[in-house]
């Protein structure tokens, strides 16, 4: 597989995953209840993202040779954050606003990791 379907398939999971997370941050913040239908929806595709990003973030990393630098690393850490953040909005949906916002920062990072790989 090319290294270029594997960006494909890593921005498909990443818009996947923050679709789903916004989802749940405004059921969250809506007050509905947790496993509605929607809720539900967007809690199996944040799985399913998640796997896609991995799989095709360690395509490109042997794809493109690069080895697991830092900023591999806190790429990873970023990937586990989003993991458990899903968890976190259900949890403590009174802060869906702060998650509103943080979560895209996180991905910006994460974008801003790979393109100018700093460390
Ligand atoms: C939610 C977490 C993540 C986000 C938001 C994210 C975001 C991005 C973005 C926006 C790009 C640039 C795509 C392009 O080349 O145009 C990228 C590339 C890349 N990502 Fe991720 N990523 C995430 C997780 C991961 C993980 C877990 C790994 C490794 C296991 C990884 C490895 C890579 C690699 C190797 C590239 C290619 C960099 C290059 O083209 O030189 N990413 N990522």
């Amino acid at each position: 597989m090319s290294p270029l379907l594997y960006e494909v398939l890593h921005i498909f999971g990443i818009l996947l995953a923050f679709i789903s997370l916004g989802g749940v941050t405004l059921r969250a913040m809506s007050g509905q209840r947790e496993n509605g239908p929607g809720d539900r929806l967007a809690v199996i595709t944040h799985g399913v993202a998640l796997l896609v990003i991995l799989v095709s973030g360690f395509g490109l990393i042997a794809k493109l040779g690069y080895g697991f630098p830092g900023w591999i690393w806190a790429k990873i850490v970023i990937w586990l954050l989003i993991g458990g953040l899903i968890t976190l909005i259900r949890r403590m949906p009174q802060h869906a606003t702060v998650f509103w916002f943080t979560i895209p920062l996180l991905g910006g990072f994460a974008a801003y990791l790979a393109l100018y790989k700093p460390f």
